[in-house]
Parts: structure tokens; sequence; C-alpha cells
């Protein structure tokens, strides 16, 4: 078992490649240490993270995280137990999105306003599993 936690934010000022690197760099240098593997998702101003790991680290990082400024309106999307980490090869591993794949990516259709689909994937634990499946599969893909 593995425990995972899915958010959402919205970073503070619009993200450029080298503030992206800046954040990626510092989670591929602490996560190891701490056994947390995961993904990043940027698109259009938001962030989706997935978080894995022992639920008492994966935890004290989601307290430092919840406080970095680079980012606000932090929601929890998801957390729970799993089977086994998804992304076990990644300490951090990064996908830029475009809205519409990441709808499509949770199995929504109708809607392309993140906001809606963070609150859709909130209420259905089952798009949260799909989206996770999904980055997954783009990521295998690179
Ligand atoms: C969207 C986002 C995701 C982050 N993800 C991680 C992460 O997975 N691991 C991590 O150590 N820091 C992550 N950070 C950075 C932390 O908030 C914090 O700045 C960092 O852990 C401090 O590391 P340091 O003590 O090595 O400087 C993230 C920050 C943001 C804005």
């Amino acid at each position: 078992m593995t425990f995972r936690i899915i958010y959402s934010s919205a970073s503070s000022t619009p993200m450029q490649l080298d503030d992206l690197e800046d954040i990626l760099e510092q989670a591929q240098a602490n996560n190891p240490a701490q056994r947390i593997t995961g993904a990043l998702v940027y698109a259009d101003g938001f962030f989706l993270q997935i978080l894995e790991g022992e639920k008492t680290r994966v935890e004290d990082l989601m307290q430092i995280i919840a406080k970095d400024l680079r980012h606000e309106h932090l929601r929890v999307l998801y957390a729970g137990d799993v089977w086994a980490p998804a992304f076990s090869d990644w300490s951090m591993a990064y996908v830029s999105a475009t809205p519409e794949q990441v709808a499509r990516w949770a199995g929504l259709s109708g809607t392309t306003e993140l906001p809606e689909v963070w609150e859709d994937i909130r209420h259905n634990p089952e798009k949260a599993a799909q989206l996770t499946e999904s980055i997954l599969d783009v990521l295998m893909k690179e």
C-alpha cells in the first residue's frame, strides 16, 4: 500500500519555464530521501500534483508545499491509500498540458474550465484514478 495525495492550485504569477524548473529541481533533490514519487502537471496557470509515498512523509511534504508562495488556492482533490505507486520511476515527473487535455485525461467532456474539472475530480475518486493512469500513459510514451 502507498498513500496518494492529488491537489490542485493556482500559480501566484504566470510560470516561466525557469520557474517550473526551479520547482522540479527542488522536488527531485528532496523527494528521493523521503521515498516520495509523483507527477506535476502545469496547465494554463494551474498546478495539479500527485504525491505518493509513506503517509506521514507525504503529509509532511504537503505542509511544506502548502506554505509555498508560488501558488495559492490549494485544494486536495484526493487523499487515500492505493495498492502501488504509479510514478515509482519518477521522483517528480513533469507534464505540461492544456486544460482540454487535463479534462480528457479525467474522462470529462463538456468543460475545459479547470476549476470545474477539479471540482468534478474531488467528488469522483474514480476520476482521480483515471487521471493518474492517463498521466502515467503520457509519461510512458515520452
Ligand atoms: C507546485 C509546487 C510543487 C512542489 N513540489 C515539491 C515536491 O514535490 N518536493 C519538494 O521537496 N518541494 C516541492 N515544492 C517546493 C516546496 O514548496 C519548498 O519550496 C521546498 O521543498 C523547499 O526545499 P529546500 O528546503 O530544499 O529549499 C513544490 C512547490 C510548488 C509551488
